[in-house]
């Protein structure tokens, strides 16, 4: 039996007709058809499916959509304020050349916003803690580590803006932890 729920994702409020089992993940990508939000195990193993709940980093793919009410959710999508305004994180990647295939890339970055939010100047092992969520099977990692350390010296005012082009859609985490320690719900 479907319920109507209101949702509200990047700042936009959204009104769906779902089973109580339906997950976020499947509601973000086939409902709303936010599909930056990526499915990879489905089990909470490889944080592609990672989204913000509250500014929190959270494995939509073990999240119910119902649990999502009354909570604000912000995807990749939401990561850039505009076309040409990418999230720091976001344009870091593409900076440093830390997408390859991009299918792990947008829980990556929300995982690395998340982080950044809650720990602006991480050490290399806390940027591993808090990407430790997130797997990618393309870049080995440095490059990823290396978008983060330049997205912190930037939001610092430490590096100048360098890469400010590219799709917001591309970039764009569930994660690790930003201390880094994991908010999986
Ligand atoms: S799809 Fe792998 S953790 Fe959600
Ligand atoms: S870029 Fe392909 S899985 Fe990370």
């Amino acid at each position: 039996m479907k319920q109507t729920i209101r949702l509200r994702v990047n700042g936009d409020t959204y009104e769906v007709a779902v089973p109580p089992w339906r997950t976020l993940n499947e509601v973000l990508r086939e409902d709303l058809r936010l599909t930056g939000t990526k499915r990879g195990c489905g089990d909470g193993d490889c944080g592609a499916c990672t989204v913000l709940l509250d500014g929190r980093s959270v494995t939509s793919c073990l999240m119910l959509a119902v649990e999502a009410v009354g909570h604000e959710v912000t995807t990749v999508e939401g990561l850039a304020t505009a076309r040409d305004a990418l999230h720091p994180v976001q344009a870091e990647f593409i900076a440093a050349g830390a997408i390859q295939c991009g299918y792990c890339t947008p829980g990556m970055e929300l995982s690395a916003a998340y982080l950044l939010s809650r720990n602006p100047s991480p050490t290399d092992d806390e940027i591993r803690r808090g990407l430790s969520g997130n797997l990618c099977r393309c870049t080995g990692y440095q490059k990823i580590f290396e978008a983060v350390r330049r997205a912190s010296d930037r939001l610092k005012g430490a590096a100048p803006p360098d890469a400010a082009a590219g799709d917001p859609a591309a970039g764009g985490p569930a994660g690790g932890d930003p201390s880094g320690g994991g908010a999986r719900p």
